[in-house]
């Protein structure tokens, strides 16, 4: 039988780093706030018109390739999660196609919208592909370019101090070894909270689900009998309700019940216990909910990895980026059992376990 490995891994921050004390410089905020709730000092953001969510991974995912030992032209299908890309449509994946020049073989580009899960919901993915034999090679990828979406005023103060810009890239590859590999994936969701950590302008939903729940939103729409100025309206843009908003106190509840749920249904499913575990890769979302999940699991320092003090949130980029990072540092070593887990918008959370 077929396994999925991951063959190859590659990640990209921009040169640019944010502190905590220049964000304070343009808007309410300080240093001693940001670290204390959140761990983050700094965060990379992207070289504006220069670089963008697509353009980040093509430089993470050539450098997976090249670990991978493979060509890109070898890419089979490209697997892509973002919440930040670079048009509302088309997705992601074909522009990373063409970032790397590997259109000629019309490979199959998908795109995932599942935020801070969605890498994993993505190597999920490519995992099935590869074991029923569908594709040798499958590129996933996770980036975001936060930077050029977040709102700097006071009003969006606790979600932009957050985000921070970056790409992550692995190769998944089928092998025949059974003792290395995806030993499991998990993913699950609950849209009941779909509004708590969300981007909802532009949108096609005219208010519909606000109307459903009872909550009087007025997002300035024309008379339901005339066209256009939905997805986003004068008056949206008035009160800049074209960002990401997140009831952050809320969010953190659930996630720091999901973490632990996730990983332990993992780890039930192929008979192992926490210590088994030689390094967990968090999403980086806060590191005050990374150390809730250790201490629930009962890990040491060492077998956890966290990143967030560096490069803030990045969303679907956090958990490759993470997982390169350590990779480089030698901290994963063929053998181990790396868990992989993540909670964010939908809510949608995840986790997988990998012999590497
Ligand atoms: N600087 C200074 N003060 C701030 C800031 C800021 N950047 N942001 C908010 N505050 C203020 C608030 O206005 C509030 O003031 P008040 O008490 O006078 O009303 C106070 O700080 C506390 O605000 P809270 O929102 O309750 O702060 P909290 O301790 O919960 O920290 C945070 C906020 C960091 C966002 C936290 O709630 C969190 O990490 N939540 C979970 C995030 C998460 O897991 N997201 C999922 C992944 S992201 C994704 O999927 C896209």
């Amino acid at each position: 039988m077929l396994r999925s490995k991951i063959a190859g891994v590659g990640y990209y921050v921009p040169e640019r780093v944010v502190t905590n004390d220049e964000l304070s410089q343009i808007m309410d905020t300080t240093d001693e706030w940001i670290q204390e709730r959140t761990g983050i000092q700094t965060r990379h953001y992207g070289k504006k018109h220069e670089e963008t969510t697509s353009s980040m991974a093509a430089i993470a995912a050539k450098i997976a390739c090249e670990r991978a030992k493979i060509a890109p032209e070898e890419v089979d299908f490209i697997v892509f999660a973002t919440l930040s890309p670079d048009y509302y449509f088309p997705g992601c994946g074909v522009l990373l196609q063409r970032e790397l020049g590997i259109t000629s073989r019309e490979a199959g580009a998908l795109d995932i919208r599942n935020q801070c899960s969605g890498f994993l919901y993505a190597l999920s993915v490519a995992d099935q592909f590869v074991k029923t034999g569908m594709y040798k090679n499958v590129l996933v990828v996770g980036a975001e370019m936060h930077s050029m979406g977040l709102d700097f005023s006071d009003r969006g103060r606790n979600v932009s101090v957050i985000f921070g810009d970056g790409a992550g890239a692995v190769i998944v590859q089928a092998t025949d070894n059974q003792k290395q590999g995806i030993l499991t994936t998990k993913l699950h969701s609950d849209g009941t909270y779909a509004e708590k950590l969300a981007f909802i302008n532009p949108g096609a939903h005219g208010g519909y689900h606000f109307k459903k729940m009872g909550e009087e939103r007025d997002f300035g729409y024309p008379p339901a009998d005339t066209y256009g100025e939905i997805f986003i309206t004068p008056k949206m843009i008035a009160d800049g309700d074209y960002y990401p908003n997140m009831e952050g106190p809320f969010v953190f509840k659930m996630a720091v019940q999901k973490f632990p749920e996730v990983i332990m249904e993992a780890l039930e499913d192929v008979g192992l216990q926490p210590s088994d575990i030689n390094m967990l890769i968090p999403h980086q979302a806060n590191l005050r909910i990374s150390q809730f999940v250790q201490r629930k699991l009962g890990l040491s320092d060492d077998q956890v990895w966290n990143n967030i003090q560096r490069f803030g949130n990045t969303t679907a980029a956090s958990v490759p980026i993470a997982l390169c990072e350590a990779w480089e540092a030698g901290k994963i070593k063929e053998g181990d059992l790396v868990c992989l887990a993540a909670f964010g918008s939908g809510f949608t959370w995840a986790s997988a376990l990998i012999r590497w």
